[in-house]
């Protein structure tokens, strides 16, 4: 359970989030006591909110950022606040558990939300999402970037195309909680309207924060709204100034920031910002094949059986026939590594799900715990299935 780090000895937090963080992240979560409204803590609140346009890579500069303290889900709470209003439609692709949540959330706000559903380990077909599009005005398509239930992974830029071309206005929300860090988003690039997110996946930084880039065109549908926004904590009028004054680097109060843990985003965002995006990305591609690889040697099947739809920071598998998570999770803790169980409400029971994101995968090569969890799992599926009789 050995760490090459100043932390205390821990086992390896392999789950789709929360992650794994760096040394200097954890030191940064240690910051002394600052005042929220003077300026050491102003300034790096600032930088950290220019840096996410970096992260998001935008380049307009009416893209808006949000940091706030809360969960991803406070993400889904600010979307359906201030972007929609009561009664108006909402397309939900549905690739697991989040957009039921997601499509729940809308629904407490008083929106009406479609769920597009495909099969588990599947994602909706375009031509299936253009008809639904043309079937009805919807103020907003929403998209699971990456499903942490199931490993999915969807296509933004084609979604996007598409959407362009069938719906302009319609604008496109995706849900990045799993994603932005790890998979390719292009947030000018692909048009997106609002890419949300949190802290404490492939960002590496602990939980806490609620982080979200919104487009100059989403803003204008808020600041046009006909009813105000249903909710006070989560409501754009009055974080928009804040965040404003912030990246101006002027003091301002609309609710406490959480001020050590901006500041191990400000340290996580300089880390990861040091080098090309695009190097990031790519790391992650090529221990998610390593991971899929592994997986495919030991005879295991993923959720998600087509390579296409394979998300790159996370592999949900499919355990042997008659075992189950508490069976086999254990056996991994006691080789010093923690995957997480199903989520997926049908079949919760015959999966696990393993997170490569963040500093395990970029720092693949000094901390080998992507390595340590494959021979984990290699190790603890035999002496399961030897301790069962089945091998
Ligand atoms: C895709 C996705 N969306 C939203 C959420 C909700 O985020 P949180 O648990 O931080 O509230 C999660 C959490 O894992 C998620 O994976």
């Amino acid at each position: 359970m050995a760490t090459p780090s100043t932390q205390d000895a821990h086992p390896t937090l392999l789950i789709p989030g929360p992650i794994e963080v760096s040394d200097d992240v954890t030191k940064s979560m240690g910051k002394f006591a600052q005042s929220h409204v003077g300026m050491p803590f102003v300034t790096v609140f600032g930088e950290t909110l220019t840096m996410l346009r970096g992260l998001f890579q935008t380049k307009n500069p009416k893209s808006q950022p949000f940091v706030i303290a809360g969960s991803g889900t406070l993400g889904w709470d600010l979307v359906a606040a201030n972007l929609v209003e009561p009664g108006e439609e909402v397309l939900v692709l549905h690739t697991g558990y989040f957009a039921d949540s997601f499509a729940d959330c809308f629904e407490t706000y008083g929106a009406k939300p479609t769920q597009l559903k495909a099969p588990i380990g599947q994602r909706p077909q375009l031509p299936e999402v253009e008809k639904a599009l043309k079937e009805k005005k919807y103020k907003a398509i929403t998209v699971t970037h990456v499903d942490t239930s199931t490993g999915v992974l969807s296509k933004v830029a084609a979604l996007s195309e598409l959407v362009k071309k069938v719906s302009p206005e319609t604008l496109l929300i995706v849900d990045g909680v799993c994603s932005i860090g790890a998979e390719e988003l292009h947030f000018d690039d692909m048009n997106v309207d609002v890419a949300l997110t949190a802290s404490q996946k492939a960002i590496g930084c602990p939980p806490g924060l609620s982080i979200m880039m919104v487009s100059e065109r989403a803003m204008d549908v808020f600041k046009n709204r006909k009813s105000p926004p249903g909710s006070y904590y989560a409501s754009f009028k009055n974080w928009l100034p804040i965040m404003q004054n912030y990246e101006a680097k002027k003091p301002s109060y609309f609710a406490t920031p959480p001020t050590q843990l901006v500041h191990a985003l400000h340290t996580a965002l300089t880390a990861l910002l040091k080098n090309p995006i695009s190097e990031r990305f790519e790391k992650h591609k090529k221990v998610s094949d390593r991971v899929k690889n592994t997986v495919s040697a030991l005879g295991l099947k993923q959720l998600a059986s087509d390579p296409d739809n394979q998300a790159h920071a996370m592999t949900a598998i499919y355990l042997p026939d008659g075992l189950t998570p508490p069976e086999i999770l254990p056996k991994l803790m006691d080789r010093g590594v923690i995957f997480a169980g199903g989520l997926h409400k049908e079949i919760a029971t015959k999966y696990i799900r393993f997170g490569h994101m963040g500093v395990s995968v970029t720092d693949d090569e000094n901390r080998g715990e992507i390595d340590k969890a494959l021979k984990a799992l290699e190790e603890g599926l035999a002496e399961v299935q030897k301790a069962k009789g089945q091998q």
